[in-house]
């Protein structure tokens, strides 16, 4: 069951350790890892580092190919339940806690680096993106996915954003294209496409509870909007734009949330 916490200015690792990002994560983006560990063209003996890794969504894929895994998470909650997953398949990885503003690895230690809708929400851009350019080894690769701004995933961080007044740089700049080749194009070569994943509920304002309830961003902004009585109408604001992107037809809400996918090769 999603679990409790404190409302009051939580850590990064307190957000994502509310709720249950490990069930959201199985039912909501099962695939997504994959499709990066594909993108960035993964082979067995390479070594790959996955940074925001969260319970390992394109670290395990990576591994299963025969990579020499490294997942990197600032959640040690989420690294554990990552390591019983690998466990229960019987995959190695090595499992690092660690910022991404500051990687605990040498320079160009890794053929592949691999975010998966993880570094872009990390607080300091310009960090997290000057430390993957020094973990991977020239003539190697980073592969990101980040949501984007336009797309339904974005549509509502940027509505819960609104209704908390935040002042954080969103994470939904990663998502997009100039963004990226500002923060990487003078060291690499950047090419980025966009794709979309197909979400899906009994209904728009079940995903919407679901997500509130297991999802940490959302459920920290619901525990702190209710105490001055501003969760229910960002909650059907939230309802209405499901609602919106709701391609399902008559019957069960399906919403497809796009992506930015980076390439990067220094
Ligand atoms: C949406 S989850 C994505 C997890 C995983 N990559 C996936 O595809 O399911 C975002 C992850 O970013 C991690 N994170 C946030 N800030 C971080 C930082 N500064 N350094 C490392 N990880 C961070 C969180 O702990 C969380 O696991």
């Amino acid at each position: 069951m999603p679990g409790q916490t404190d409302p009051s200015t939580p850590t990064p690792a307190e957000i994502w350790a509310a709720g249950d990002y490990a069930d959201v994560c199985e039912r909501m983006i099962p695939g997504l890892g994959a499709r990066l560990v594909e993108l960035a063209g993964v082979r067995a003996g390479e070594a790959v580092l996955d940074v925001a890794a969260g319970t390992g969504n394109a670290a395990l894929p990576a591994a299963r190919r025969g990579a020499a895994v490294t997942a990197l998470d600032i959640t040690p909650a989420l690294l554990e339940a990552g390591a019983e997953r690998a466990a229960a398949t019987g995959l190695e990885l090595s499992w690092v806690h660690g910022d991404a503003r500051a990687l605990p690895f040498a320079t160009a230690s890794f053929d592949r680096v691999l975010s998966c809708v993880g570094v872009q929400f990390c607080a300091d851009r310009a960090a997290a993106a000057a430390e993957l350019l020094r973990v991977c080894r020239p003539g190697g690769r980073i592969a990101l996915i980040a949501w984007t701004p336009e797309g339904f995933i974005g549509q509502i961080l940027a509505a819960v954003s609104r209704a908390r007044g935040a002042a954080a740089p969103s994470p939904l700049e990663w998502g997009r294209e100039s963004v990226v080749e500002e923060l990487f194009g003078d060291a690499a070569e950047v090419s980025t496409s966009r794709a979309q994943v197909e979400l899906a509920a009994e209904s728009a304002a079940a995903w919407v509870d679901y997500m509130a309830a297991a999802y940490g961003p959302l459920l920290i902004a619901r525990l702190a909007l209710r105490e001055r009585g501003a969760w229910e109408p960002l909650r059907e604001q939230l309802c209405e734009i499901a609602a919106r992107n709701d391609g399902g037809g008559e019957g069960a809400f399906a919403a497809s949330a796009e992506y930015l996918c980076a390439l990067i090769e220094p």
